[in-house]
C-alpha cells in the first residue's frame, strides 16, 4: 500500500494535469458569447477536489499496464468534471439549495445572474459529450467510447443524477424512510462516481466481470461520500469546505444524520468504505492500490 504522502502526491499531480486540460477544453476559436464562456469557466476553474476526474484516471491506470491510458482518459475526466460542475451550479440556484458560496467563491448565479448560471450549466452539460468524443480521437476504441457516452447519458440523466436531484427536491416535503433517502444519495451522488470508475475502467480495457465489481465499488464509495457530505454539512468547517454549513437544515433536507443520527452515520461511512474495498479486491485489477487508497482517504476527509 502507498504511504499517505505518495497518495497526496498523486492527487496533487492529477489535479494540476486535470486543471490544465480543463482550461484548454473549450476551443478558443469557437464563437461563444463572452459572458457565457466566462461564466462556464468561472465555475470550472473555481477549484474543488476534482475527485471524479481523478477516479477516471486512476481507474484507467488500474486495470492493466497500458502506456497511454491516462492520456486517453483525460478528455473523459474533463467531461465528468463538466457535468459535476454544472450540477453544482444548478444545485446552488435559489430554486434549489439557494447557496451563495461554492468552492470558496460566490456561487455562479451570484456573479453572473440566474439566467446565465442556468445557461452556463446547460453549456457544460452539452460540452461534456463533445469532450468524450475527443477520447476516441486520441485512440480509445470506438466501442468503449460509445459505451461511455451511453453510460454518461444514463448516469447523469433522469434515471441518474438528475433523477436523484429531483427526488432530493421532492423529499424536502418529507422523506420518511431510509430506502427513499438511499435512492436520493445513490442517484444524485453515486451515479457520477459510478460513471467515473466505469469510464476509466473501459478505457483501461476491463473485462465485464471487472466492470460489475467496479460498479459495486463505486456505488458504495459514492454512498459513503454523500453521507460524509451530509455529516460535514452539520459539523464541518466552512472555511475548509468552501461552501456553507447548515445548508441542509435551512432547506429542511432529510439527511443520514437527521434520520439515523451522527454516530450511526459515521459508522455507516466506515462500513460502506469496507464494502467498497471488498468489491475492489473482487475486481482483481492489476494495480488497485491508488483506488484503494482514495477510498480510505475519502472516509477521513474534512472537505
Ligand atoms: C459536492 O461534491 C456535491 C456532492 C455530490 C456531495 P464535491 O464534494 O466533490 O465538490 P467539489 O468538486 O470538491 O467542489
Ligand atoms: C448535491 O448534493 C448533489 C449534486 C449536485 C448532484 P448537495 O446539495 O448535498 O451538495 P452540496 O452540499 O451543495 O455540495
Ligand atoms: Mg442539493
Ligand atoms: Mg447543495
Ligand atoms: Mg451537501
Amino acid at each position: 500500500m502507498r504511504t499517505s504522502l505518495a497518495l497526496a502526491d498523486y492527487l496533487a499531480r492529477s489535479v494540476l494535469e486535470i486543471e490544465a486540460a480543463l482550461k484548454a477544453s473549450i476551443p478558443e476559436e469557437w464563437d461563444i458569447p463572452p459572458a457565457l464562456r466566462e461564466s462556464m469557466m468561472y465555475s470550472l476553474e473555481a477549484g474543488g477536489k476534482r475527485l471524479r476526474p481523478i477516479l477516471v484516471l486512476s481507474a484507467a491506470e488500474a486495470v492493466k499496464q497500458q502506456e497511454r491510458a491516462r492520456e486517453i482518459a483525460m478528455p473523459v475526466a474533463c467531461a465528468i468534471e463538466m457535468i459535476h460542475t454544472y450540477s453544482l451550479i444548478h444545485d446552488d440556484l435559489p430554486a434549489m439549495d439557494n447557496d451563495d458560496y461554492r468552492r470558496g467563491k460566490p456561487t455562479n448565479h451570484k456573479v453572473y445572474g440566474e439566467a446565465m448560471a442556468i445557461l452556463a450549466g446547460d453549456g457544460l452539460l452539452t460540452h461534456a459529450f463533445y469532450a468524450v468524443t475527443r477520447a476516441a480521437g486520441l485512440g480509445a476504441p470506438p466501442e468503449a467510447a460509445l459505451a461511455i457516452i451511453a453510460d454518461l447519458a444514463r448516469l447523469a440523466g433522469a434515471p441518474g443524477m438528475v433523477g436523484g436531484q429531483a427526488a432530493d427536491i421532492l423529499g424536502e416535503q418529507g422523506v420518511t424512510s431510509l430506502e427513499e433517502l438511499e435512492y436520493i444519495h445513490l442517484h444524485k451522488t453515486s451515479d457520477l462516481i459510478v460513471f467515473s470508475v466505469l469510464a476509466g475502467a473501459r478505457i483501461g480495457g476491463a473485462a465485464p466481470q471487472q466492470l460489475d465489481a467496479l460498479q459495486l465499488f463505486a456505488r458504495k464509495l459514492g454512498l459513503a461520500f454523500q453521507i460524509q457530505d451530509d455529516i460535514l454539512d452539520l459539523i464541518g468547517d466552512e472555511a475548509k469546505l468552501g461552501k456553507p454549513v447548515q445548508s441542509d437544515v435551512e432547506q429542511h433536507k432529510v439527511t443520514y444524520p437527521y434520520l439515523i443520527g451522527l454516530e450511526k452515520s459515521e459508522a455507516l461511512v466506515e462500513q460502506l468504505t469496507g464494502e467498497a474495498k471488498q468489491a475492489l479486491a473482487d475486481a482483481k485489477l492489476a494495480m488497485p492500490d491508488t483506488l484503494h487508497d482514495i477510498a480510505e482517504y475519502l472516509m477521513r476527509r474534512d472537505h
